[in-house]
């Protein structure tokens, strides 16, 4: 996957420097929805935090891994675990009504989220990796062939990678890349040069999870929709950082998961257009996904149900509710503003660390401060700053050939999520600063 684009880590130039974050309009202007947002109240909302770490605050900056979870989300699992754990959609008991009215209640609120046309669009999954084997599987079966041509993009997570080269490998079609450039931005006229009649559909991320790079999204649906190829979007990193709209955007399939959106793990979300759901075969065969079976005949239900096979993660999907629900509450809009200016503060902080070198320097970027430090290898950066109570994520962070065009091994990544503040930024700097001194 080498592209012509790579350059050695010493040739490479930070791409954007302090003073162009500095003048870049609206990265360090306050905005009214960011004044209103009360950071402090929020943290409050997140019991784990206020805990301490080899004796020191802990500073959560992994969120792009997972994020924690406010009491609203425990209250929800609590009290479903207690009061109404039941199965759904078959008993006839009070107990049984009222978990399906609560799992069925969450599918209008992720419709309600997402801005979907009709609750029947939105199915649960495991999380936005099995999203996309489902479309990789149902869809990419029926609709791929041996000649045509997937797409993926360069800076995509290992999970919008690989389901893709399974059905490739599996048709004898051809998987092609779509290249970044140096800042991390994906090259629109190269995608442009590689769309064509064979393309049958685009893998794309909104939001990289290794370089925070935001993707022009309803742009490049539009020039893939434009060749008549569909469109899978991965939002796993997006939905936490931004207002999404697929009706909007015009996506055909978008995925995420519960976990990095303040719910439980093990709960995810596949969109995909009605006409389009209604076309695919089942993903799995079982209980609940059956309109009626015989040993020579079985007929499905319609979608969502068609995909949702056996007993779901009914807590995974009240407790999804409730997170959405406390997201929405602080507003998406405020949300954004407010990572926003902890990006642009840290971004500056970062870069006046002798030796620092960001990765992922694009104009548009969500909450990830990807970065290598010197000649110091990521995971010794991430063992020392873990003393001083600060957790990161160090390693190729499940998309390898990010960092093969940036021919690093691996990068350490703060990446940030609402309860986070400038104060704990100032903690990151100090921790790196304190790396530098133990390598001398
Ligand atoms: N995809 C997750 C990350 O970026 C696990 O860390």
């Amino acid at each position: 996957m080498k592209t012509k684009n790579a350059q050695p880590a010493a040739k490479r130039s930070l791409g954007r420097k302090k003073k162009d974050i500095e003048t870049t309009p609206g990265l360090l202007r306050l905005s009214p929805e960011k004044a209103a947002f009360d950071v402090g109240k929020i943290r409050k909302d997140f019991p784990i935090l206020s805990q301490k770490v080899h004796g020191k605050p802990l500073v959560y900056l992994d969120n792009a891994a997972t994020t924690q979870k406010p009491v609203a989300v425990l209250q929800a699992l609590d009290r479903y675990y207690r009061e109404t754990n039941s199965n759904i959609h078959r008993g006839l008991h009070l107990l049984s009504e009222k978990a399906t009215e609560a799992y069925e209640g969450s599918r209008l609120k992720v419709q309600k989220f997402l801005n979907a046309a009709d609750p029947r669009e939105i199915l649960f999954t495991r999380g936005a990796t099995e999203g996309v084997n489902l479309v990789a599987q149902a869809w990419g079966r029926q609709n791929v062939k041996a000649g045509d041509e997937v797409l993926v993009t360069h800076m995509e997570h290992h999970s919008n990678i690989v389901p893709w080269q399974m059905l490739c490998e599996e048709k004898g079609a051809t998987l092609k890349v779509v290249p970044i450039n140096d800042a991390g931005e994906l090259l629109l006229d190269e995608l442009q040069r590689l769309l064509s009649s064979r393309t049958r559909i685009l893998a794309v991320t909104q939001v990289s999870n290794a370089l925070g790079t935001v993707n022009p999204i309803a742009e490049i649906i539009k020039m893939a929709h434009a060749k008549g190829a569909k469109v899978l979007v991965d939002g796993a990193q997006a939905v936490p950082h931004l207002a999404v709209d697929v009706q909007q955007m015009d996506c055909d399939f978008y995925v995420f998961s519960g976990h990095k959106i303040y719910g439980p793990t093990g709960i995810g979300v596949l969109y995909g257009k009605y006409r389009l759901l209604e076309e695919m075969p089942p993903y799995q065969g079982g209980g609940d996904m059956i309109a009626s079976v015989t040993f020579e005949k079985t007929l499905y239900k319609k979608p969502p149900h068609k995909f949702e096979a056996g007993t779901p993660h009914i807590a995974g999907v009240i407790g999804l509710g409730a997170a959405l629900d406390y997201v929405s509450e602080c507003g998406l809009g405020a949300i954004a503003a407010h990572e926003q200016d902890l990006l642009a503060y840290g971004t500056r902080k970062l870069l006046g660390i002798p030796g620092l070198n960001l990765v992922g320097t694009s104009v548009h970027k969500a909450g990830v401060l990807s970065f290598t430090l010197g000649e110091i290898h990521p995971h010794d950066i991430g063992t020392i700053l873990d003393r001083q109570g600060v957790a990161i994520r160090a390693g190729h962070h499940c998309a390898q050939p990010v960092m093969e065009r940036f021919r690093i091994p691996a990068t350490a990544r703060a990446s940030l999520g609402l309860y986070n503040t400038r104060d704990e930024i100032d903690v990151l700097a100090k921790a790196i600063r304190k790396v530098l001194e133990v390598f001398g």
